[in-house]
């Protein structure tokens, strides 16, 4: 079996971070989400895995997977020209994809404990695919899939207005190469992509056996500002380990589960877990507060921050009380001593401020 990992895609509504960075590296408890989908697919004995990317931000994800040698896997980049779709992604990858079956994997998606059985299931009953679904509140929100009593999907309705099931199609799905001949079938939706639940709804029209898999654990789609601070929330209560390799001086205090990695120091600060601290940052006088992890070589000094995500290289400084924030790179955010009547900002396109 082979693997295709999507990655390209625009990632308008993680703007203005996906100005300078691929969404699918964008870091959840301070490793990108990309290499907890690389990890998963290597434990699942997967070695020949393809890439989508897109023109914008292929080379961020080449420089950072490389040869793929870090997952002993041998990696193929596709370039999608355009993000036209799902199905559009396995149509450009249609050379590299052979008469093989594959997985496929949405690059900005995280699911708990893996997919080694997903992938046992498809190899034990050789469907002509195999989808994975979780149980959602939101119905209204995703392709929601009926299945009958042997867990066979009949169809997949689109964000229903009356839904017939709660499980959502999420993005993770094993295809036999059934589905190319789906994917020529059908034309783009409303909002011009090639969807890959019509082509999942072709395979079933077509008499082809679409089988389902239930996800029991939590699945997150990073696609959005409160998403990734919610995935950097349930990631590092879910997989954090105590794990203290930098200084920290007899003034400061660390509470619960922190990781600290080599290179930081910390002086007269206390940290209560779970935090995750990456190299060679300074943490002066601060509280780092539950849920918040920090890129490397970041400098926080007389702050507080809690349930945020800290990029590499920022400096914030003097700042009473930072929450729910996600900052990008090389970002300053500075108080400063004296109180200014105005505020002295220089953003980058798109940027947020919320005061
Ligand atoms: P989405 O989050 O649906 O699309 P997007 O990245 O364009 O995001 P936005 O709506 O914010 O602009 O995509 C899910 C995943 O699939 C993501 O990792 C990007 C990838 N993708 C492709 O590789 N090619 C595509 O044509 C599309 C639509 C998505």
């Amino acid at each position: 079996m082979k693997a295709l990992i999507l990655a390209g895609g625009k990632g308008t509504r993680l703007k203005p971070l996906t100005n300078t960075i691929a969404k699918q590296l964008l870091p959840v408890a301070n490793k990108p989400i990309l290499f907890y989908v690389l990890d998963q697919i290597k434990e699942a004995g997967i070695t020949d895995i393809g890439i989508i990317i897109s023109p914008e931000t292929g080379s961020y994800i080449k420089e950072a997977v490389g040869d793929g040698s870090k997952w002993n896997a041998q990696i193929t980049y596709i370039l999608q020209p355009e993000p036209l779709g799902l199905a559009h992604a396995v149509k450009t990858a249609q050379d590299f994809l052979g008469d093989s079956p594959f997985l496929m994997f949405l690059g900005d998606n995280l699911i708990q404990g893996g997919i080694v059985q997903f992938v046992e299931q498809f190899n034990r009953s050789s469907p002509d695919a195999l989808i994975l679904l979780k149980v959602v509140k939101e119905t209204h929100l995703f392709g929601i899939a009926e299945l009958d009593e042997k867990g066979k999907v009949y169809r997949i309705e689109e964000k229903p207005k009356h839904p017939k099931s709660n499980l959502a199609v999420i993005g993770v799905y094993i295809f036999s190469p059934a589905v190319h001949e789906a994917i020529a079938y059908i034309k783009p939706s409303w909002r011009g992509e090639l969807e890959i639940t019509d082509s999942i709804q072709r395979l079933i029209d077509t008499k082809k056996n679409v089988q389902s898999y239930i996800l029991d654990g939590w699945w997150l789609d990073t696609g959005k500002k409160d998403d990734l601070l919610e995935a950097n929330r349930v990631v590092l209560d879910d997989l954090l380990k105590c794990d203290i390799k930098g200084e920290i001086d007899t003034a400061s205090q660390i509470v619960g589960r922190v990781e600290i990695r080599p290179g930081t120091k910390i002086g007269n600060s206390t940290i209560r877990g779970p935090v995750s601290i990456a190299e060679n940052c300074q943490i002066r006088s601060s509280f780092i507060g539950p849920f918040t992890s920090i890129g490397a070589g970041t400098v926080i000094q007389n702050s507080s921050i809690e349930h945020s995500v800290i990029l590499q290289d920022c400096h914030i400084i003097n700042i009473e009380r930072l929450a729910d924030s996600i900052i990008g790179k090389g970002t300053e955010v500075i108080k400063e001593e004296q109180t200014f009547k105005a505020l002295r900002l220089f953003l980058g396109d798109d940027a947020k401020v919320e005061l």
